[in-house]
């Protein structure tokens, strides 16, 4: 489990939709070694099938198991749906909440995606809210009028306590697995922006505490100028979390860091 409100450097990594239970099983009994002694918490955001064995594979280990997605419903009769509760039950400790994959290819608003925000924090789940411009907006320079909209919406009704179950993922839309990772200065200048929006609604004590992670082609040759931004707090892996050795070194390069 994450500890709450402390700003330590969070690595997930999420694996969207690969691998088998055997192949988490062993990648979490190896990554389990990479996490002794270190002074950042690192999740996996698994596939709701292998949540319940990597979970038990990361018993005892200072690795958190996540879902990547759940329903914005508690239950009912809803064909498909996984809820909080189910993924609480199956043994993850955090879940990934408005990915952009979620909003572009299955339709989450930010009103759909402010409904799961509110389940997770009322059940006590730890909440990773994906946030991101898309190229277009970029490009348009639009990209702080999008994140504030997505920041607000999302986390509207989100009390003071509550905000501290949250960990912001800043994830430009364009640097999504395109091997094309924002600058270190950009992604800076935007985490930057968001911890000030935190600030001026849930006030500066929740701001200072909140880990915003950077995501979107994240690698070990980019991982340690990234994390030498004052604001950049960790990361959301998709592609380098996928291989032991990319996602060691990503780790690996906080280490070096901090040593
Ligand atoms: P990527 O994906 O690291 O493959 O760019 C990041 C994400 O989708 O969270």
């Amino acid at each position: 489990m994450f500890p709450e409100s402390m700003r330590v450097r969070k690595i997930i990594g999420n694996w969207k939709m690969y691998k088998t239970i055997a192949e988490a099983k062993a990648f979490v009994a190896s990554l389990a070694f990479v996490a002794i002694n270190n002074p950042i918490h690192i999740g996996l955001a698994v596939p709701f099938t292998m949540i319940a064995s990597a979970a038990e594979a990361a018993r005892g280990t200072l690795i958190a198991i996540g879902a990547q997605n759940m329903s914005d419903e508690a239950e009912g009769p809803y064909t498909g749906e996984v809820s909080c509760q189910m993924i609480k039950d199956a043994g993850a400790s955090f879940v990934i909440i408005g990915h952009s994959e979620r909003r572009r290819l299955f339709q989450e608003t930010d009103f759909i995606i402010n409904r799961k925000v509110i389940r997770a924090v009322n059940s006590n789940m730890q909440t990773v809210l994906c946030i991101g411009e898309t190229l277009e907006e970029y490009n348009q320079g639009v990209t702080k009028e999008v994140l504030k909209k997505q920041i607000m919406e999302n986390l509207q009704a989100v009390t003071v306590e509550q905000m501290k179950l949250i960990t912001l993922a800043y994830e430009p839309v364009w640097a999504i697995g395109t091997g094309q990772s924002a600058t270190a200065e950009i992604a800076e200048h935007t985490h930057q922006f968001c911890r000030e929006l935190i600030a001026n609604k849930w006030g500066k004590n929740i701001a200072d505490h909140l880990v915003i992670q950077y995501g979107g082609s994240v690698k070990p040759e980019n991982a340690g100028g990234l994390l030498d931004q004052i604001d950049i707090d960790g990361f959301l892996v998709g592609g380098a979390s996928l291989s032991l050795d990319s996602f060691t070194k990503i780790i690996q390069s906080q280490q070096i860091k901090v040593s």
